[in-house]
């Protein structure tokens, strides 16, 4: 629980203190500077970070008091103070003794604006890093299920950052949404149980449209269908509106998610080893619903179509065949090559449904398309694919902005002549040529029929990790909800 509030609690287990450069200041528990006997004293537990612009140091006041010192120096981005609150965090989950903390930070010496940023990017790492999947844990009662430690922000600013907060709150609602949906086992988290989930956002005011098979069926989306097939969970489309522009005339942003719940390869069978990772594989249609609350929630002055293919990729007696092919809603045949290769058929669906339904302004989709992502970019940068410079630029520098960074790939008539089927119009992989992600993007850009603009965003090595990462536990990261909140309200709100 956080709360605001310009009075310290009157009872507490730890103080935060926020303290820059050459730091000396005043409290009731005594004066605290940086002199060569204190340093001694408060280097008693230091925290790595990934640089020494910024630590965390810590020491007891007494039996019932610590006291942490987060020094910051002048040369300290937002990101490094947010890495700070999940190190933070890290240091105290486990604690018994700590349960209440009063985070104090006009300790820097009352510069108002630093005091408000580093204060919200301080509890937004610290809030972001406390995630935890463990709904499906009954016997590990030792450790504290949930996070439970009272948390106050206490500053002269305090009304302030309040405010300003709830913005943030709702993205780490959103981002939270994200993960649990990418967290779910995927014999839960089924299409239709998906489905159910999606309509619970309409308590928000969004509205939710869903597509069964057969109404996907009257309108030709044969290319997304033709995934599921093999299935006995039902396919679906599903788009979400929120409709917050003054103009309600305005044309809306369209955002395009694959939806895979599960992806075995279907007849293109994966290998065992590491098959469960595919449960991942709707990474980018939940970080569409989770902006999509994000934007609910702190009521954003836009409009914006979300669209989102949920199916489950199988092997049956009813299963897509390698050799198949497919008349796709755009009226483009497609021939399966890999059964396996299947996102860019929903997105394909996806997208050319989304721009002659609501043509967007532009279209942004993410995907887990393709492994060849994480051969170029591992898991630092997504890729980034565009028929169009301008959003390309928006969306690379909206990126770097909150630390969800990605990098530009080429598009190429040469790359996509390596697409082209010798018995339909398309084919759904290349068989030469190599540039597996490039090729992927190609596919999709010939689903775009009216030249709106389009970025393509192939998050496969960015949804999840084995390993936990700056404000990441261990699992789905949420990438995505930053970067897309940060590009709308930059840029058109
Ligand atoms: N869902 C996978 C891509 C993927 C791989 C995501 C690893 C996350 C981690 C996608 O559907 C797929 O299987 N792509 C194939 C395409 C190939 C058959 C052309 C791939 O990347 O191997
Ligand atoms: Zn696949
Ligand atoms: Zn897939």
């Amino acid at each position: 629980m956080l709360k605001f509030s310009n009075k310290f609690s009157n009872s507490r287990d730890a103080v935060v203190f926020f303290a820059g450069e050459g730091f000396s200041f005043k409290t009731k528990e005594g004066l605290f500077r940086e002199d060569e006997e204190t340093k001694a004293r408060l280097f008693i537990k230091e925290f790595q970070s990934s640089n020494q612009k910024a630590k965390i140091l810590s020491f007891d006041v007494n039996e019932k008091l610590k006291f942490f010192v987060v020094k910051i120096s002048k040369k300290v981005s937002n990101f490094d103070v947010e890495e700070l609150g999940a190190n933070f965090y890290l240091n105290i989950k486990n604690s018994k003794k700590i349960k209440t903390i009063d985070f104090y930070p006009d300790s820097l010496n009352g510069e108002r604006n630093k005091v408000i940023n580093y204060s919200l990017s301080f509890i937004h790492g610290f809030n972001l890093k406390s995630y935890d999947f463990n709904k499906y844990k009954t016997q590990d009662l030792e450790k504290e299920k949930n996070f439970s430690k009272n948390l106050q922000l206490v500053s002269f600013f305090s009304s302030e950052i309040e405010k300003k907060y709830k913005d943030l709150k709702a993205v780490e609602d959103g981002i939270f949404l994200t993960r649990d949906l990418v967290s779910e086992p995927p014999n839960i988290l089924t299409p239709e149980r998906y489905v159910k989930e999606i309509l619970k956002l309409k308590q928000l005011g969004l509205k939710v449209n869903v597509l069964d098979e057969k109404k996907m069926k009257n309108l030709g989306l044969n290319a997304l269908l033709g995934v599921g097939q093999g299935s006995i969970n039902k396919s679906y489309l599903v788009s979400i509106e929120w409709n917050g522009s003054k103009n309600k005339k305005d044309k809306p942003i369209a955002l395009v998610g694959k939806g895979v719940c599960f992806d075995t390869g279907g007849i293109s069978l994966k290998p065992a080893r590491f098959m469960e990772e595919m449960k991942y594989d709707m990474a980018g249609s939940a970080v569409v619903v989770g902006l999509l609350k994000t934007l609910a929630m702190r009521k954003a002055k836009v409009n914006v179509v979300g669209v989102v293919g949920l199916v489950e990729n199988m092997p049956g007696g009813n299963a897509q065949r390698p050799g198949d092919i497919v008349k796709s809603f755009s009226g483009k045949t497609i021939e399966i090559l890999n059964t396996d290769a299947e996102g860019r058929l929903v997105l394909a669906d996806a997208l050319s449904y989304t721009e002659d339904n609501f043509k967007p302004k532009f279209m942004i989709d993410l995907a887990t398309l393709t492994g060849a992502i994480i051969v170029c970019l591992g898991e630092e940068y997504a890729g980034l694919f565009s028929n169009n410079d301008e959003l390309s630029d928006k969306v690379f520098k909206s990126g770097m902005e909150v630390n969800e960074k990605v990098w530009r790939f080429p598009l190429d008539k040469n790359y996509d002549k390596l697409m082209d089927s010798t018995v339909a119009d398309v084919q759904n992989i290349n068989y030469s040529g190599g540039a597996g992600a490039i090729t992927a993007a190609q596919f999709l850009q010939r689903f775009i029929l009216k030249n709106t603009p389009w970025a393509h965003l192939d998050i496969a090595g960015m949804a999840f990790s084995k390993k936990a990462a700056n404000l990441n536990p261990r699992g789905a990261t949420g990438f995505g909800v930053r970067l897309l909140n940060n590009l709308i309200k930059k840029y058109y709100e």
